[in-house]
């Protein structure tokens, strides 16, 4: 008798349900959705009429091997060095636990024993999953293919893909395409998740409000692929890309994937995004309880320039206005005059602190600032001590040239050796000085990627050991400086993925602040990532990147929507300018709680005229409203004789709220159903709304 058993895995209010196949030895998807979805007829049941491929091409496949699924694309190719590739496993074992599941397949001629995985994550609406692998066999086993899962999202026609893709400067965008056959991928080589697009996908059918999301728990190479296949579904893989191709397994040796995290929301992209954001509050534990303090930043200020007096000068500024950290950033270390030298030595520039640079962490803590500061800590430059000490420390390959990347080369941070002397260079320099704050910026991928002496070393796996090495020191980061606030940072946007974020306390979305550039790169963000990860600069307009003219206050607004920082010049700010940021920066003071922890809408996009994040915390009785207007600042109305409306989300119709500055009430219905009024003008582009429910 066939065996068709099925289990489903619970989430606060989705369900989970796979099957063994009654086709053949794999395990299929049978239901995805609000609970008790798997109350019926499966939806992904197919029609058997598939002539000319097998059941396995045709079925919703959780995982299977290149062997068993001969045409339509396997989730694993596995081989013996020298023998054909190919898996064919029989069903083993069936372990369910606790919001766990684990279904083992075996294949003893190949010697590979798989176990798919499957984790409920507590109070989201997250599964996450993915799988174990072990050679079983006295034969090594060649991995070419090794993804973490096969997703199956129920479709009835065209797939709807949402995306987040850019490029440095431009990360984050939100875009979508219609699949109705074929196959879109995305994905990166460069050692980290890139700028080009975030490990993250939503599926909808067509313009059905559900939402499926797939995020990759990975910060090295990765792919992720949709394929509108041939059963009807669309069916999403990802996983890790190994750089020298594939991955061997010794004997007795068990590898495990990358986790994916599968995401359902009823509610659309929106409600995504708010399974999402609860995800990441999970991932950051009790450290989302620490308020996220006023960053001011000197980078965009001096650059390289860094010299102690006009930091300091920056400093009491900062401090005025309200600012509670600061945080010196690239330019602080000796060689560091431009970016052609400097990193790897990381000792304080002598000449930029000629009082010492105790002094000046000193002086800076004395105006009531936290003390932070840059480190590119995988970066080293050809001029420095540590590439003179240590060249074999660089990624390189035997009789190739070293290319340089913003003059600079990349420390091969799975080595060890490279490992303790990055936690001993970060463990003395928080040590040393009081510094609370560490940004973690890398600025080049790897590109000649080898390891120096080793050869051709196709067993070496580069790619995760770099990010072993990567996590391995966020790790100690945590245990052994709790109180350290970080942020992560690749040049802009370029790694930022779960195991990150789970390591840091915030990152970096995007070099780009200029206002309006920003809006769109955090609308796209906040699709994935929750606002109190999302760290966001108020900087001086023009900017750099783009310029178009927008308020102060629109730029505090939209820095506000995530973790307030500065990163202007305020040494030019005028006396208004700064009692304007200082009111700014005590109203945010006040609402940053509900900001990070309440629930979000994004009302709009930032294409619309009036653009706004509206953040929920029912149980304080708070709204805060960050509405934005994109459109002309000539003072011409919108519409004709009408102010701007922003229809908000998720409030009681019959409840009443009270908008204190303005000394208005509203009903709950008039808020959802019209809107707030907003009267733009070229010199009112931006409002912070703050609601009491009475
Ligand atoms: C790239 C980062 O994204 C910037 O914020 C800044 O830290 C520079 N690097 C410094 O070199």
């Amino acid at each position: 008798m066939t065996d068709t058993r099925r289990w489903t895995l619970r989430t606060e209010n989705t369900g989970y349900t796979v099957r063994l196949s009654p086709d053949g030895p794999w395990a299929e998807l049978d239901a995805w959705g609000p609970l008790g979805v798997e109350d019926g007829p499966s939806a992904l049941d197919w029609s058997h009429r598939t002539h000319f491929i097998t059941p396995a091409d045709a079925a919703p496949a959780e995982y299977v091997p290149h062997g068993l699924r001969p045409f339509t694309g396997a989730d694993l190719v596995a081989s013996r060095p020298g023998a054909e590739r190919g898996v064919w496993w029989e069903f083993a074992s069936a372990e369910e636990g606790d919001g766990t599941l684990r279904l083992a397949f075996a294949d003893d001629v190949l010697g590979l024993r798989t176990v798919l995985c499957y984790e409920s994550v507590p109070g989201t609406d997250v599964v996450l999953r993915w799988t174990e692998l072990t050679c079983t066999g006295d034969e090594e086993l060649r991995l070419e293919r090794v993804d973490s899962a096969g997703v199956n999202i129920p479709v009835t026609g065209t797939a709807r893909l949402t995306y987040l893709t850019g490029q440095w400067s431009q990360e984050f965008q939100r875009t979508q395409l219609d699949l109705p056959r074929g196959t879109f991928a995305m994905g990166s080589v460069q050692g980290v998740p890139g700028h080009a697009y975030a490990p993250w996908l939503a599926v909808q059918d067509g313009t059905a409000e559900a939402a499926y999301g797939l995020a990759l728990q990975w910060p090295g190479n990765w792919h992720m692929t949709a394929e509108a296949e041939p059963g009807g579904a669309v069916r999403v893989r990802a996983g890790r890309v190994p750089h020298e191709g594939a991955v061997f397994l010794a004997p007795g040796e068990t590898l495990a994937t990358p986790r994916l995290a599968c995401a359902f929301s009823p509610d659309g992209l929106d409600g995504l995004a708010r399974v999402w954001h609860r995800y990441e509050r999970h991932l950051t534990g009790e450290r989302l309880d620490r308020p996220r303090k006023v960053l001011y930043n000197s980078w965009e200020a001096t650059g390289f320039d860094v010299d102690a007096a006009e930091q300091l000068e920056l400093a009491k500024v900062a401090a005025d206005i309200g600012a509670e950290l600061f945080v010196v950033d690239d330019g602080w270390f000796t060689g560091r005059g431009d970016d052609t030298g400097g990193l790897g030595d990381w000792y304080p520039d002598p000449a930029a602190f000629p009082h010492g640079f105790g002094r000046f962490v000193d002086d800076v803590r004395a105006l009531g600032l936290d003390f932070g500061l840059w480190v590119e800590p995988e970066a080293v430059s050809p001029a420095s001590r540590l590439y003179a000490e240590h060249p074999e420390w660089v990624y390189r390959i035997d009789d190739r040239p070293a290319r340089l990347v913003r003059n600079q080369l990349l420390l091969d941070l799975g080595r060890a050796d490279v490992q303790d002397f990055v936690i001993a260079t970060l463990d003395r320099l928080l040590t040393e000085h009081p510094v609370s704050y560490l940004k973690w910026d890398m600025n080049r991928p790897p590109t000649e990627r080898g390891r120096p002496g080793t050869g051709h070393a196709d067993h070496l796996d580069l790619d995760a050991r770099h990010v072993a090495g990567y996590l391995r020191v966020l790790d100690h980061l945590r245990a052994a400086h709790p109180d350290v606030t970080v942020e992560g940072c690749a040049g802009g946007g370029g790694r930022i993925e779960h195991a990150t974020i789970a390591r840091t306390d915030v990152v970096w979305p995007s070099d780009n602040t200029a206002p309006l550039d920003r809006l769109a790169i955090q609308h796209g963000f906040l699709h994935a990532h929750a606002p109190h990860v999302m760290s966001s600069w108020v900087t001086d307009a023009p900017g750099v990147f783009d310029p178009r003219p927008r308020s102060l206050a629109f730029r505090f607004v939209n820095a506000m929507c995530g973790v307030l920082g500065i990163g202007a010049d305020l040494r030019a700010w005028t006396p208004e300018q700064r009692a304007e940021a200082a009111r700014w920066i005590a109203r945010y003071k006040d609402v940053r709680d509900v900001v990070h922890r309440g629930e979000v809408h994004l009302l709009g996009s930032p294409a619309d005229p009036t653009f706004g994040v509206q953040y929920d915390a029912p149980e304080a009785g708070r709204t805060v409203v960050a509405a934005l207007s994109t459109g002309r600042l000539d003072g011409a109305p919108l519409v004709p004789g009408r102010p701007a409306r922003l229809r908000l989300r998720g409030l009681q119709p019959t409840a009443r709220y009270r908008d204190a500055a303005a000394e208005r009430t509203y009903s709950g219905a008039h808020l959802l159903h019209h809107g707030l009024p907003f009267a733009w003008s070229a010199a009112h582009d931006a409002e912070l709304v703050v609601l009491t429910r009475l």
